[in-house]
């Protein structure tokens, strides 16, 4: 585990920036154009170790997979020749791989096992395999079938009717990944809306899905076709930046080529509703995706309640809204957000604490937290948790800090933004 010494800086952000490609939409795209016929070409695609989880899952299917770079490029020869992994498949840290993968292993005619590590290892899983079963899923797993490692006895599912319990992108997801490779009909109602990536992308792979407010329909026995996908710079990632140079003093940023699905952008309409200068320009469409530059000013900001619908769409977004939330005048309350829970790490428990021990005032609740702002932030010694996004905000907490930032355990960023420090480093002068 290795760390990284952050020593104060009266250094401005200032410039221009890409972000890398958005994770969610990097992971559909390998599925998707895996399970296709035919030859897909993926540019801009997320080289981080959970996209890369994905495509290894696909490789010991037996697909071709060549990468070169961020572009990937996707032999697929369809379902049928998809073979049995020989090896139990390594889900890693990712729960969109463990997620998705479950609809697809559920549905294939194969028999496959896979596991996790540690953090992995303790995220609910039952979330997808109990609907799954429904289905006619055949999994097992430890703790009464809730936790990797699992097992999979792939076999033809049917259709189904979902009502949801749970805002999640990735149950929806792996419900419909079932549900194409299912007989009959499968429809998805959700609880509340969240991500649509999956419900957006298929259509580009020529797989048909209805979609009437909060419910998605896909029709069974559907084989996706290969397309080619320029992947979108990811706005959770942009998220850092925009906050970074909203907190920041005399700080002025372009960001290029943001995907700026109104499911995602959530952490654009929170940071200005705290005042934040942020314009928006959409300039392109990706697919159905838009994709536009987000230029970012620092600005004074005011406290606010984050809460209901808006929580989804920022989900991954919490630990650095957090961070800005210390530096708002007033006071900001985030609720609604239980779900923080159940991610790479107790994101509730790993931001309360992180910031506390910089000395922001900051208060766990059950389903959030309670932020008092306009404090100064001191410096120390913090944990990433072995969570990417806390580890990340930490070092943006380090641009306003009176004293030396030290994140331990650093390595885990290579999960969501491998150049991350790279990118921070270009942009601060
Ligand atoms: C994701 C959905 C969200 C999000 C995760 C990616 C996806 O998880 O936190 O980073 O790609 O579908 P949940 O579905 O658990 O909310």
């Amino acid at each position: 585990m290795s760390s990284i010494e952050l020593k104060p800086t009266d250094k401005r952000l200032n410039g221009d920036l890409s972000v890398p490609g958005d994770k969610s939409i990097s992971h559909r795209s390998v599925i998707f154009s895996a399970l296709a016929q035919g030859t897909s070409v993926i540019t801009n695609f997320l080289t981080g170790e959970d996209c890369l989880r994905t495509v290894e899952a696909f490789r010991l299917m037996g697909v071709n997979i060549e990468q070169a770079g961020n572009k990937i490029t996707v032999h697929g020869k369809g379902l049928s020749h998809l073979r049995e992994p020989s090896q139990p498949i390594n889900f890693g840290n990712s729960g969109t791989t463990a997620r998705l993968m479950s609809g697809v292993l559920a549905g294939l005619p194969l028999f496959t096992t896979a596991f996790g590590d540690e953090s992995l290892s303790k995220r609910p899983m039952d979330r997808v395999i109990q609907p799954l079963r429904v289905m006619g899923a055949d999994i097992q797993g430890r703790e009464h079938d809730s936790l990797l490692p699992l097992a999979f006895r792939g076999k033809k599912l049917e259709g189904a009717r979902h009502e949801l319990t749970v805002k999640s992108a990735q149950v929806k997801s792996a419900l419909l990944l079932a549900g194409m490779l299912a007989e009959g009909e499968t429809e998805v109602i959700e609880l509340g809306e969240t991500r649509n990536h999956t419900e957006m992308l298929l259509p580009e792979f020529g797989v048909d899905v209805e979609v009437e407010g909060r419910s998605i329909k896909i029709k069974g026995g559907q084989e996706p076709s290969a397309s080619d996908i320029k992947v979108p710079g990811d706005i959770s990632s942009a998220a850092f930046f925009l906050v970074a140079a909203s907190i920041v003093p005399d700080s002025e940023l372009v960001i290029r080529d943001v995907g700026l699905n109104p499911t995602r952008d959530g952490i654009v309409k929170a940071l200005k509703g705290m005042g934040a200068n942020i314009e928006v320009q959409v300039h392109t469409h990706i697919g159905s995706e838009p994709v536009g530059d987000i230029v970012v000013r620092h600005s004074p900001l005011k406290g606010m309640t984050l809460e209901g619908d808006l929580i989804p769409n920022v989900i991954d977004e919490i630990p650095i809204l957090a961070l800005a939330a210390t530096q708002a005048e007033g006071k900001t309350i985030i609720k609604d957000a239980e779900e923080l829970r159940y991610k790479e790490t107790d994101r509730i428990k790993a931001v309360v604490e992180t910031l506390s021990l910089l000395g922001a005032d900051i208060e766990a609740q059950e389903d959030g937290m309670i932020i008092q702002g306009g404090t100064p932030l001191n410096g120390g010694t913090i944990d990433s948790y072995g969570d990417h996004r806390i580890g990340m905000m930490g070092a943006i907490a380090s641009l306003i800090c009176e004293r030396e930032v030290t994140v331990q355990n650093k390595e885990c960023i290579n999960i969501s933004y491998p150049s991350f420090f790279t990118d921070l480093n270009q942009v601060l002068n």
